[in-house]
């Protein structure tokens, strides 16, 4: 089985429901259930017991060291983390709690269990970080997309706490012998994306008739990818990557932020007509810069594609499309997240089932 952290958040439901599609192997999941995990995300394995759940912090060194000493995972896949840059502006703490000491604590409890483990259970074992693009900073406009070797020079509180944590999972390749990989990955979407990031939050603010806030003018940069393809990305580094080593993955649609709004309206304007015949971009809102706001990011994905064979195989305006119509259509998902009826989720639909 694969001990998975985070997997009740927006990639790592989308990784655990992609993972029990394609496979049987159990999967652990551990995650602290914070305002981010929603277990509605994983509903349609509430009854799946090829999935377990554990609630609980990555910091707990006590816990993760249980975990490990009981389901002897053959990879752990790490997803846990404060992931909104702009909350990372207003309270910086939780980043560094969670995104470095936690993964301090899951890596020397990974090294631990792993050093005791036989010769071959130690060799095929796997240590998966999963990290952003943002850590390499901000590109210029005519810039090359960031490739693995660019320096790293992260500007949020949130990509300097994820640059600290893909720092110390190197060292622990180096220094231990760790079998670690490494993905840094460029702005993902597509369903369960928690609307307090751009793209749920603009289709949802249209619905409902409010300002689409587009920061400073919204001619800031990212490159774009479908989460299965994220998914899919992690899946062939756990099944071929060569330990030590980082993979850039990125859908290669580099698009700025205004752009992209628009692109949501224009979906809406065909597949959910505002009632006064009015097209939703009308909405938008110019509003001020969030401090410190990189201007692009575009992600090289050259290496990934020749030496693990992987691809995007949405393109954005599949995606996109797909992920406007999974909004309209998950009308109950939506609303318990808007009013908060989410976090209930556990106690009404898992009981004490869970571990
Ligand atoms: P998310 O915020 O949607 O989910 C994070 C999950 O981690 C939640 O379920 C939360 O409850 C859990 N969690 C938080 N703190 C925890 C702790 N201390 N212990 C245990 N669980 C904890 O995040 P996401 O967008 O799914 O991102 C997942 C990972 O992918 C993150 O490491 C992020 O840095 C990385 N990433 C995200 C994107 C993106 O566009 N969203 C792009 C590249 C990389
Ligand atoms: P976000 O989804 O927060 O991802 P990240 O900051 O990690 O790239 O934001 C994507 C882009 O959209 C980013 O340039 C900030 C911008 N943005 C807005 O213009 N308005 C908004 O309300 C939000 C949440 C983001």
């Amino acid at each position: 089985m694969i001990l998975v952290t985070g997997g009740a958040g927006f990639i790592g439901a989308n990784f655990i429901l992609d993972w029990l599609a394609v496979c049987d192997e159990p999967v652990v999941n551990l995650d602290k259930l914070t305002y981010a995990g929603n277990l509605e995300n994983l509903a349609a394995l509430a009854h799946d017991n090829r999935h377990i759940l554990v609630e609980g912090d990555i910091v707990d060194r006590a816990l993760v060291d249980a975990l490990l000493a009981r389901h002897r995972p053959r990879a752990l896949v790490h997803f846990a983390a404060e992931s909104h840059v702009d909350r990372s502006i207003h309270g910086p703490g939780a980043f560094i709690r969670t995104n470095v000491e936690g993964v301090f604590t899951l890596l020397e409890a990974a090294r631990a269990h792993w050093s005791a483990l036989p010769r071959t259970e130690k060799a095929a074992f796997r240590f998966h970080h999963v990290s952003t693009d943002e850590v390499y900073g901000s590109l210029a406009p005519e810039a090359a997309p960031f490739a693995e070797t660019h320096p790293y020079a992260p500007n949020s509180p949130y990509s300097a706490s994820k640059a600290a944590s893909d720092h110390l999972a190197r060292a622990w390749f180096h220094t231990y012998g760790l079998p670690v990989t490494i993905s840094n990955c460029s702005n993902n979407y597509g369903p369960f994306h928690f609307p307090e990031k751009l793209i749920p939050l603009v289709i949802l603010n249209a619905l409902a008739g409010k300002p689409l806030p587009v920061y400073g003018d919204g001619l800031q940069v990212r490159d774009w990818l479908y989460v299965s393809d994220h998914c899919a990305a992690i899946r062939r580094i756990l099944a071929a990557g060569a330990p030590g080593e980082t993979y850039n993955v990125g859908g290669g649609n580099e698009m700025p932020n205004l752009a992209l709004v628009r692109t949501i309206c224009a979906l809406l304007d065909t597949l959910k007509p505002r009632a006064d015949g009015q097209p939703y971009a009308r909405q938008i809102t110019h509003v001020a810069d969030r401090p410190g706001h990189d201007r692009r990011y575009a992600i090289d994905a050259r290496k990934i594609e020749r030496e693990l064979g992987w691809k995007p195989r949405e393109t954005f305006s599949s995606g996109i499309e797909k992920t406007v119509r999974w909004y309209l259509e998950h009308e109950a998902w939506v609303a318990h997240v808007q009013s908060g009826a989410y976090r209930e989720w556990m106690t009404r639909h898992y009981g004490d089932a869970h571990d």
